[in-house]
C-alpha cells in the first residue's frame, strides 16, 4: 500500500515522533518527513536506519536517543533537538507498550511499567515541547490510543485502562493548550501489522480483522493520512477527539 503524499504540507515544520524507531512511528516520521517536515525520531531504541531511509527519499531527520520513561532523559532529548532543528511544532505520542497478560498473573510492577510508558511519559513530553509551541502560538500533539478500550480482548487490563488514560490527558491538554493555538487529539488503531504485534498471540490476527467492517489486517501506513492531517492547519478545529482509524470495528 502507499502513502498519497499531499506534497510539502509540513514545510517549514518540526516533529518530534516518539517511538519512530520502527513500527507505526517509523511510518509517521516517513509520511511527515516526506510531506516537508523536519522529523526528530526520538526513541530509547537506534533510530538511525529510519534518519537514513528519510535522507535518502530527500527528507531530513534526525535521531535522538531517550528513554521516555525517565524525565531527565526527556528533558535533554528537548535540549539536543532544539540545538538541531530548533522549536517543536508538531509533537506525536507514539511510543507504547502493550504486554499480553491475564490480570491473575500481573504484578503491580508489570501495571506500573506499562503506565509509566503509556501515560507518564505523556506528561514528561507534553512538559518539555509545549513552553515553545505556546510561544509562538501554534502547536500540534497527537497521542497514540487503542481501539481496545472498545474491544477488550483478554490480558488487556492494564493496557486498555492505560489507553483510556491518553483518551482523559488528551481532552485535558486540549482544553488547557486551546488558547495558544496548541490541539490535542488522538488516534485509535485496530491491530496493526508490526513486529511487535506480530510477536504476540498469533490469533488476534485472524479474530479482529474479522470484527472489523474491512476485513483485512491494518498495516501502519493506514494511519498515517490521519496523522498528516491532524498536524495540518486544516485541523485547526479539531481538538480534544480521538479518531478511530480502524477498518470500523469500533462503530462510534
Ligand atoms: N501495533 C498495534 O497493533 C497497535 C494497536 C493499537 C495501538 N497501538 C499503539 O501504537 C503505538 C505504536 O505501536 P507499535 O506496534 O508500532 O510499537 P513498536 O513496538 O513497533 O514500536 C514502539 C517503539 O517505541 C520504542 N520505545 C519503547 N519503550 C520506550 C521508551 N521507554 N523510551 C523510548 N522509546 C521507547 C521502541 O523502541 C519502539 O521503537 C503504541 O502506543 C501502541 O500502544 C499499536
Amino acid at each position: 500500500m502507499s502513502d498519497r503524499i499531499n506534497e510539502r504540507r509540513h514545510e517549514g515544520r518540526t516533529a518530534v515522533i516518539t517511538g519512530a524507531a520502527a513500527g507505526i512511528g517509523r511510518a509517521y516520521a516517513l509520511r511527515l518527513a516526506a510531506e516537508g517536515a523536519a522529523v526528530a525520531v526520538l526513541d530509547r531504541a537506534d533510530g538511525t536506519a529510519v534518519v537514513k531511509e528519510i535522507a535518502d527519499a530527500g527528507g531530513r531527520a534526525i535521531a535522538v536517543q531517550a528513554d521516555l520513561t525517565d524525565p531527565a532523559s526527556v528533558v535533554a532529548a528537548q535540549g539536543e533537538i532544539a540545538e538541531q532543528f530548533g522549536p517543536v511544532d508538531v509533537l506525536v505520542n507514539n511510543a507504547g507498550i502493550y504486554p499480553n497478560q491475564p490480570f491473575d498473573t500481573m504484578t503491580f510492577e508489570d501495571w506500573r511499567a506499562v503506565f509509566t510508558l503509556n501515560v507518564d511519559a505523556l506528561f514528561h513530553t507534553a512538559k518539555a515541547f509545549t513552553p515553545g509551541m505556546r510561544e509562538r502560538g501554534w502547536g500540534r500533539i497527537v497521542n497514540m490510543t487503542s481501539n481496545s478500550i472498545g474491544l477488550v480482548i483478554p490480558g488487556f487490563a492494564h493496557y486498555v485502562a492505560s489507553k483510556m488514560g491518553v483518551i482523559g490527558f488528551t481532552r485535558g491538554l486540549a482544553t488547557d493548550l486551546a488558547d495558544a493555538g496548541i490541539t490535542v487529539n488522538a488516534i485509535a488503531p485496530s491491530l496493526v501489522r508490526t513486529a511487535t504485534a506480530e510477536a504476540g498471540p498469533a490469533e488476534f490476527f485472524d479474530a479482529v480483522p474479522q470484527l472489523q467492517a474491512i476485513h483485512r489486517v491494518q498495516v501502519p501506513e493506514d494511519l498515517t493520512g490521519m496523522l498528516s492531517f491532524l498536524v495540518s492547519d486544516d485541523a485547526a478545529f479539531v481538538t480534544g477527539q480521538t479518531l478511530y482509524v480502524d477498518g470500523g470495528l469500533v462503530r462510534s
